[in-house]
This record gives C-alpha cells, sequence and structure tokens, in this order.
C-alpha cells in the first residue's frame, strides 16, 4: 500500500515545486495565476461530516494540505453530522465552480439533487469513505474495504472463542442506518459470527441477533453516537444480565461505539483483566488506543487516514487534467443508479502488541500521544 502511494506524493511533491511561488494559498484569487501557469490548480471543495469524530478531522487536515501543497484552492466544511447543513454547504461549494467535490456523505440517500446541480456545472464528484446512492452524479468512490474491515472483526472474535467456554454471550452493534457503509462492516462480521449463532457457540442473550445480514438496521445505532450506545448496551446489560450472567464478546462496528460500550461495561463493573470482554473497533482514534493500553478495548481496525487522502488527492490530479483515474474494483459499489469505480485500500488489524509496530513507526501517532 505504501508502495503504492508513493508516486503520489512524489507526483504532487512536483506539482507543488512548480506551483509554489503563486498557489500555496487557500484564497481563490492566488489560485487562480498557479492555473494559468501550467499547474493543475482550481478549487477543490471537501465536505465531511462531522468535527466530533477524531477520524474526520485527521482525513480533512490531510487532504486538504495535500491538495494545497499541489496548488489547488480549498474549501473544507464539517456539517456537525447534519444533512441539511451539509446540503447546503455544498450548495455554497458549487456556487464557487470547484473543479471537483470531494464528499463523506452524512446521509448517503440524501445527496442526489444537489449533485444534479453540480452535474449542470460540470463538477466532477468523489464520494470519500461513504458511498453516495441513488445519484448518477457520481464519478468515484475512494474508500477501505468495508466488508473486509467487518471479516476482519469477526475473525477476531471467532480466534478468541477458541479458548472460551462455549456458549459464548455476545451482543452485535452496527452502524448509522443511514450511513452505507454500515452494512458493509456488519455483513462482513455476521456472516464469521452468524454460522456460529446457528451452530450454538455463540447466543445472544439480548435476542438482538439479526437472522440475516438484511436485518442489521434494527441494530443500527444512528449518527454512530457514543451516547446511544452507551445507552443501549447499558439497558441490555439491566435486561438481559441479571443474576451473575456476564457478557463475553460485544461486536463493535467502530471506535465511537466502542467508546460508549466500555464506559457501559464499566458502569456496570466490568474490569480490565479476564472477564473483561473481547470488544472490537475501527479506527484507531486515540481515545480507543488509549482503551487497549488499558484492556478496555481488545482491537481496532486502522484505515490509514493519509493513505486514503493521499489516493483522493492523486484521483483529483487525474480528474482535473483529464488523464485516466486510478480504480481498483468497477464491480462491488452499486449506488442504484450505477457502479461507481471505486479504489479500495486495506485495512489493518492492531491489539495492544501491535501499536508501537503498527501506529507509531507508521507515524501515524508519536509515542508520547499515547503515553508510551
Ligand atoms: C467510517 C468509519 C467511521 C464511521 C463513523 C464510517 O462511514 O468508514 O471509519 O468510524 O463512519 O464516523
Amino acid at each position: 500500500m505504501t508502495r503504492k502511494i508513493t508516486p503520489v506524493i512524489a507526483g504532487l511533491g512536483a506539482i507543488a515545486l512548480i506551483a509554489s511561488t503563486a498557489a500555496c494559498s487557500s484564497t481563490r484569487e492566488t489560485a487562480t495565476p498557479a492555473a494559468s501557469s501550467g499547474a493543475a490548480g482550481g478549487l477543490i471543495g471537501i465536505a465531511m461530516p462531522t468535527k466530533s469524530l477524531e477520524r474526520w478531522n485527521k482525513d480533512g487536515a490531510h487532504l486538504e494540505e495535500l491538495l494545497k501543497k499541489s496548488g489547488y484552492e480549498t474549501t473544507l466544511q464539517y456539517a456537525d453530522n447534519k444533512v441539511d447543513q451539509q446540503i447546503t454547504q455544498i450548495q455554497n461549494m458549487i456556487n464557487q465552480s470547484p473543479k471537483v467535490l470531494v464528499i463523506a456523505s452524512i446521509d448517503g440517500t440524501a445527496l442526489a439533487p444537489v449533485l444534479a446541480t453540480a452535474k449542470t456545472k460540470g463538477i466532477k464528484v468523489i464520494a470519500y469513505d461513504r458511498l453516495i446512492n441513488g445519484s448518477e452524479n457520481v464519478d468515484y468512490y475512494a474508500t477501505f474495504d468495508n466488508y473486509k474491515v467487518g471479516q476482519l472483526q469477526g475473525e477476531f472474535i471467532k480466534a478468541k472463542l477458541a479458548n472460551m467456554t462455549k456458549p459464548v454471550n455476545l451482543e452485535p452493534f452496527a452502524g448509522s442506518p443511514d450511513d452505507n457503509n454500515a452494512k458493509f462492516f456488519f455483513s462482513g462480521a455476521w456472516d464469521v459470527i452468524n454460522p456460529l449463532v446457528k451452530s450454538g457457540d455463540i447466543v445472544v442473550p439480548s435476542g438482538k441477533a439479526p437472522a440475516t445480514n438484511d436485518e442489521w438496521t434494527k441494530i443500527g445505532i444512528q449518527g454512530w453516537g457514543s451516547d446511544t450506545a452507551q445507552s443501549e448496551m447499558q439497558n441490555r446489560l439491566n435486561s438481559f444480565y441479571t443474576g451473575g450472567k456476564k457478557v463475553n464478546v460485544v461486536l463493535s462496528p467502530n471506535d465511537s461505539l466502542a467508546l460508549g460500550i466500555a464506559q457501559a461495561l464499566e458502569g456496570a463493573g466490568y474490569k480490565p483483566g479476564d472477564g473483561y470482554p473481547v470488544l472490537t473497533g475501527q479506527d484507531a482514534d486515540k481515545a480507543n488506543v488509549l482503551n487497549i493500553i488499558a484492556g478496555k478495548q481488545s482491537m481496532t481496525v486502522w484505515k490509514d487516514t493519509r493513505a486514503l487522502g493521499d489516493q483522493v488527492a492523486k484521483m483529483v490530479d487525474q480528474i482535473v487534467k483529464n488523464s485516466k483515474v486510478d480504480v481498483n474494483d468497477e464491480k462491488t459499489y452499486n449506488n442504484g443508479k450505477k457502479v461507481v469505480p471505486t479504489y479500495l485500500l486495506a485495512p489493518i488489524v492492531v491489539t495492544k502488541d501491535e501499536i508501537k509496530a503498527k501506529l507509531i513507526d507508521s507515524g501515524f501517532y508519536k509515542a508520547a500521544d499515547l503515553g508510551m
């Protein structure tokens, strides 16, 4: 993966060098001379869902930095997880005629009308991390292999089961029903776990075990809220784990949910060490890596947001220059109107003893950030 992205950075770096006298600014006026001097240049709109999750802050900052270094002007907007706010932000960006819009959507089904407007102005659209559904005007998609994320969580749980007394008590959670990624995360995990529910190795005392992957929205946590996940876990513990019954495994699709679930576990008296449930996650957010170190979370699936930014910056550059755009999956991501050409990156499992090798040695975190 790293080898793949190196030329991107080098290529964009070269553009940045050529354009450096005129273009390293965030104002439109200074970007225009860069465009006319032969560098790529132009405005790129970036719409991110929320500042409340660490990963989106990193995603936005990294992508903006890369694009600016390469002579593009950027407008970066966060929408506080509010769909209407995101639509207004995108409309405002369209009014400024950007060359490309990069959008990490909040509700993957709500953007078709605003993207139709983008199309009339010839603006290209890259769906960032989350697919945008129900619109023909999504030109490309760049993401991590979302099914694989869930599969890695499922396989992690399955491997842990080998040393546990059966049947094991498991509680499953799923992500926000309006996020297209969430169904892929759940399917990847449930394809590994559901056979073990069917065989009786796993039981779900709350009864919240979807019979099929399609029923995942019934256990979806709207807006990926930590608080919502915490109260849902508290309810399950209070109602179904009475008389000394203990939960052994919690399938959490991401880190924001895992934070809330860990709070609920702590509140119910679970202490790190033997008897603390296996708890999955995704994103390698700092608070969660600290929880992994403290024994309050078992793993996270790390998606190196720098690599996604590198890839998207490369795709933006290819679009602007009318070059062939890099994709590696042209069959999986059907948004209801078309199969969106996609570039998939590989997610990586991180456990406590891998934090140094994977997260610190790669420069994703400094040892001091994690108190190491
Ligand atoms: C992203 C995850 C993130 C979640 C909540 C998903 O679409 O792929 O990385 O944890 O949204 O923001």
